[in-house]
């Protein structure tokens, strides 16, 4: 069996985005690979948080991968700082990595750009995002679009490490959705819906309410033709909301619009409104009842042994092929 990793950060306000892009793959992948699903809050600290925020977070994270169907008793769902392993082999990598490479990757450049002071960690963040994959041999790397690049990084960096020390890492490819890789904010569809834009309305987070959903769908910003039609370049408003219902429903886009009677961009909204809301609302039942619950903690701590147990082998190897330790 394939095994397959994946990290989200506990940021608080996981949204649509991250549900079509990554979320969704987490479950399907799930009943034919070996999955390891963390949260990845070593890279949270990389800009300033809140401790008791982060903490909070952590497990909003956890009982939502549970909430939207992962299963603790197929895939491994753990806390990126309770395997040090993480920050261990974050560090070889580092000296395996180039500023130049790093200072280039597009993440960087957003987050650091017109800053007057730029933390390390921003820079080195994809080098800990490589450690996080490669410490378990990982096959295939379920993401969104926007980690196309750290993918192609990870990979550079695990040739490298092989070329130079013999056979030491799996080489990992990226996997994306055809629809949901990349959902755009509502707000402004040259943008990516984000966890941290201001304007609330620019994201449908998973926990949101159906008046909530139903608002920020029906001010979508869309066009003056009143043509519904897929065409990103022209129409990126309408044609987001199309990629959005696709990826909601497993309807291409063409099963969509064929025999539809919407007259005009409010009919296509409309059906958005209902469709969001049934996806999202065994979600949040399910949420509730997870967050709450003390098992939640005992899946975290077991997620956490099990992930030790095939790291360590794996820093054993890095150990020696690089001549650390005694
Ligand atoms: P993050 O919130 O940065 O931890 O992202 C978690 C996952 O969601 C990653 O796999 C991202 O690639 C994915 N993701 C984030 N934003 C979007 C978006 N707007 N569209 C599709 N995928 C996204
Ligand atoms: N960088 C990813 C993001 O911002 C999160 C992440 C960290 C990740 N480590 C990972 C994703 C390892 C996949 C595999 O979305």
């Amino acid at each position: 069996m394939k095994r397959v990793f994946s990290g989200v950060q506990p940021t608080g306000n996981i949204h649509l985005g991250n549900y079509l892009g990554a979320l969704k793959q987490f479950v399907e992948l799930q009943n034919d690979h070996e999955c390891i699903y963390c949260i990845v809050d070593e890279h949270a600290i990389t800009v300033p948080q809140d401790p008791k925020e982060l903490r909070k977070h952590i497990l909003d994270v956890a009982a939502l991968y549970m909430a939207i169907g992962i299963d603790p008793k197929k895939s491994i769902i753990f806390v990126q700082s309770q395997v040090s392993g993480h920050a261990e082999l974050g560090w070889i990598l580092c000296c395996n990595s180039y500023t130049g490479e790093l200072s280039r990757m597009t993440q960087f450049k957003a987050k650091s750009g017109g800053k007057e002071s730029v933390g390390t960690g921003l820079l080195t963040y994809p080098v800990l995002m490589a450690a996080d994959i490669l410490l378990y041999d990982t096959d295939v790397v379920p993401v969104g679009n926007d980690q196309k690049q750290h993918i192609e990084l990870t990979r550079d960096i695990a040739i490298r490490v092989n070329n130079k020390y013999g056979d030491t890492f799996v080489v990992p490819d990226g996997r994306f959705m055809k629809a949901g890789a990349r959902i755009m904010a509502l707000d402004d569809p040259e943008q990516k819906m984000s966890k941290s834009a201001e304007n609330i309305h620019s994201r449908i987070s998973l926990l949101d309410e159906d008046s909530k959903i139903k608002k920020s769908i029906m001010r979508a910003t869309t066009d003056s033709d009143g043509e519904i039609r897929f065409d990103p370049e022209n129409k990126p408003g309408v044609s987001n909301l199309l990629n959005i219902y696709s990826a909601l429903t497993g309807k291409t886009v063409e099963e969509i619009l064929a025999g539809q009677s919407w007259r005009g961009y409010g009919d296509l909204k409309k059906e958005l409104v209902a469709v969001t809301q049934e996806a999202l609302a065994p979600i949040k039942q399910n949420y509730n009842e997870i967050r709450e619950s003390e098992e939640l903690i005992r899946v975290l701590k077991d997620g956490a042994e099990r992930a030790n147990a095939i790291a360590e082998p794996v820093m054993k190897r890095v150990r020696d092929k690089f001549g650390l330790g005694i």
